[in-house]
C-alpha cells in the first residue's frame, strides 16, 4: 500500500527534493498513531484507459493520528499516483475524512501535491472539488483547517487553500496559480515562471497567501505542528494551557524602547518580545503588510493573539493589506476562543490615490468590523500614536474593548499636531506675521492639550496609564480576570463584513 506509484516515481519525488507522502505522514504524525481511512478506495472510470490503471488510495491518503497527543484528521495527496491528481473517488476521500473532522471537532490538515483535476474524469473531478469546498466553508469557524502546498497546486484547487485558515508552503518545490505561465502567455503575453507567478515567495510578499513558507518538507510540516499547539481543537474549547516562562529579554528595558519623539522610528518586535512568554511569539504572515504584526503568543502559559502596528514599516499606517491581514487573523482568533492583545502605535490610514483607488475604505471596514464583532477577551495597548480613524480601528474601547491602558507618553487625538493646526488656525495662521513661528506656537498648545492619555482617561475610554515595565504584569491580570468572558450577541443569520 505504501508504494504509491511505484519505486521509480517515489524516486523521483524524492529527486526533486520532497518527501514521499508516507515519509511526510510518519514525520507529521506521532510515531504509530497514524491510522488510515479509505486505502482501498479506487477509482471507477473508463474514460481513455483508465480502468487499465486502478491503484489502490486513488493518489490520496486519508486518515488520523495524533500530533503531539492530540487528534488530527489529514488528507494527503500522492503525487506518484496519476500526479496527485483529483477525481471522483479521490475527491470523495477528502470530502469523507473531512466530514470526519468535524463531526468530531479536531484540525483539518491537507497536504496537497497535484495536477489538478484529473482530467480523464471530467465531471466527476469537478465535482470532488466543489464537495470539498464546500466542506471548507461548512468547517470554518468550526475547526481549524491548515492547507500545506508542498507540490503543484493550479487552477480551481488553490481554492480550497484559499477558504481554510492558513496555508504554509514549501519554497523551491510548490507554487499555486489560478491559470499557468503557459495560459497566461498565450492571453496576455506575459513571461514568467512558475515560481515567479506562484511561488512561495510570491505568495509570502505579495499576494497575502502563504501564512508561512518552509525551507523543505520537514521545516515546513514541523510549522504545522507547531502552530497546532497554539490552537482549540474546535470551536468550543479553548486552546491548551502551558507553562508560564518569563520573557528572555527584561522587561525594564521596555521603559526605552519606544522613542519618545513621535517621529521616530522602532521595531514593536522589541515590545512583543518583552511583554509575552519566553520563546513563545509565532508570527504569521510576517513579510506581508510588515506595518502591522500578527502573530500567537502565550502569555502566563496562555494563548493569545497579538496585533501590533510596526512604525518601523510605513510608519505604522493602516493601509489596504495591513488592514485586511489583520482582520483574519482577529476573526480567526474570535473564532476560536484565542483572547487578543493589540499593541497601538497608528499615525493613521494610510494617505494616497494608490490606497483610496485600492478601497481602503472597504477594507480599513474589515478590521473595523472584525474587531468590533470579537466577544474574546479584548485587551488594548496603546503605546504612542492613536489617532482618527485608525485610534477607533485598533481595538478602541468604542469598539467593545475590555481593558485600555496606555504609556505616560501616549497621543490620542484625530489627528497629528501639524496637520491639524493647518486646518483649525488656517487664518489664524496666514493673517501672523511670523507665520511659521505661530504655527509652531499652536502645534505646542495643540500637543500640550492631546499629547497624553489624560483626556481620554477622565472621559472612562483609557482604564489605566502605566508605565511600559508594567505591562506584562498588568496585562496578565486582565487576561486571568476576563478569561471566562461570555457575550450574547443579537440573533442573526451572519452580519455583512465587507468583503
Ligand atoms: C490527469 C495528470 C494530471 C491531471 C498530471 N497528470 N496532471 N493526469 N490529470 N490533471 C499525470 C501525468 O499525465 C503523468 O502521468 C503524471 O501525472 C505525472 O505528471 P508529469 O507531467 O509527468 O509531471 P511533471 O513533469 O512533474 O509536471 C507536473 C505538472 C503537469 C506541472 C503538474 O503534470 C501538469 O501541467 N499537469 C496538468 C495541470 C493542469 O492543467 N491541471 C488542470 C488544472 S485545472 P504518467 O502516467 O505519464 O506518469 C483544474 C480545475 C479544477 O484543476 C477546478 C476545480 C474547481
Amino acid at each position: 500500500m505504501r508504494l504509491g506509484g511505484g519505486e521509480k516515481r517515489l524516486e523521483a519525488q524524492r529527486a526533486k527534493g520532497k518527501l514521499t507522502v508516507w515519509e511526510r505522514i510518519d514525520y507529521f504524525f506521532d510515531a504509530d498513531t497514524f491510522e488510515e481511512v479509505g486505502g482501498f478506495i479506487q477509482h471507477r472510470s473508463t474514460n481513455f484507459g483508465l480502468e487499465k490503471n486502478r491503484p489502490p488510495g486513488d493518489g490520496v491518503v486519508t486518515g488520523f493520528g495524533l500530533v503531539n497527543g492530540r487528534l488530527v484528521y489529514i488528507a494527503a495527496q500522492d503525487f506518484t499516483v496519476s500526479g496527485g491528481s483529483l477525481g471522483e473517488m479521490h475527491g470523495r476521500k477528502i470530502a469523507k475524512i473531512m466530514d470526519m473532522a468535524i463531526d468530531n471537532g479536531a484540525p483539518m490538515v491537507t497536504l496537497n501535491d497535484s495536477g489538478g483535476a484529473r482530467i480523464q474524469e471530467g465531471i466527476g473531478s469537478l465535482c470532488g472539488y466543489g464537495e470539498i469546498f464546500f466542506r471548507n466553508t461548512k468547517a470554518s469557524g468550526v475547526i481549524p483547517q491548515i492547507s500545506v502546498i508542498m507540490g503543484p497546486c493550479a487552477g480551481g484547487a488553490v481554492y480550497s487553500p484559499g477558504i481554510t485558515d492558513f496555508v504554509a508552503m514549501v519554497a523551491d518545490t510548490s507554487y499555486m496559480f489560478i491559470t499557468g505561465p503557459e495560459v497566461i502567455k498565450t492571453v496576455t503575453g506575459e513571461e514568467v515562471t512558475k515560481d515567479t507567478l506562484g511561488g512561495g515567495d510570491v505568495h509570502l510578499k505579495r499576494s497575502g497567501v502563504a501564512t508561512y513558507v518552509g525551507e523543505d518538507d520537514e521545516t515546513t510540516l514541523a510549522w504545522v505542528k507547531l502552530l497546532l499547539s497554539y490552537l482549540p481543537s474546535n470551536n468550543e474549547e479553548a486552546p491548551d494551557r502551558f507553562g508560564a516562562r518569563e520573557p528572555r529579554v527584561d522587561k525594564a528595558e521596555l521603559d526605552h524602547v519606544v522613542p519618545s519623539n513621535p517621529n521616530k522610528g522602532y521595531d514593536v518586535h522589541e515590545v512583543i518580545e518583552r511583554l509575552v512568554d519566553a520563546g513563545t511569539y509565532f508570527e504569521l504572515q510576517d513579510k506581508f503588510a510588515p506595518n502591522i504584526t500578527i502573530g500567537f503568543a502565550r502569555l502566563d502559559g496562555i494563548s493569545i493573539g497579538v496585533v501590533g502596528n510596526n512604525p518601523r514599516h510605513l510608519a505604522g499606517c493602516l493601509d489596504v493589506d495591513a488592514s485586511a491581514k489583520a482582520a483574519r487573523f482577529v476573526r480567526f482568533c474570535d473564532a476560536f476562543n484565542i483572547p487578543l492583545l493589540t499593541l497601538v502605535d497608528v499615525p493613521g490610514f494610510l494617505p494616497g490615490t494608490d490606497q483610496e483607488y485600492n478601497g481602503i475604505i472597504r477594507h480599513g471596514a474589515k478590521l473595523l468590523y472584525a474587531y468590533a464583532e470579537a466577544t474574546v477577551p479584548k485587551l488594548t495597548v496603546v503605546m504612542r500614536k492613536s489617532y482618527g480613524g485608525a485610534y477607533i480601528c485598533m481595538c478602541s474601547k468604542h469598539l467593545g474593548a475590555d481593558m485600555v491602558v496606555a504609556w505616560p507618553g501616549s497621543e490620542i487625538a484625530v489627528m497629528g499636531p501639524k496637520g491639524a493646526v493647518n486646518i483649525i488656525f488656517r487664518k489664524e495662521i496666514m493673517a501672523a506675521e511670523d507665520q511659521d513661528g505661530r504655527a509652531k506656537e499652536l502645534e505646542c498648545e495643540y500637543t500640550d492639550k492631546f499629547a497624553n492619555p489624560q483626556l481620554a482617561a477622565s472621559m472612562g475610554y483609557i482604564d489605566n496609564v502605566i508605565e511600559p515595565s508594567e505591562t506584562r504584569a498588568v496585562v496578565i491580570k486582565y487576561l486571568k480576570s476576563h478569561i471566562n468572558k461570555r457575550q450574547i450577541t443579537p440573533r442573526r443569520k451572519h452580519g455583512n463584513i465587507p468583503l
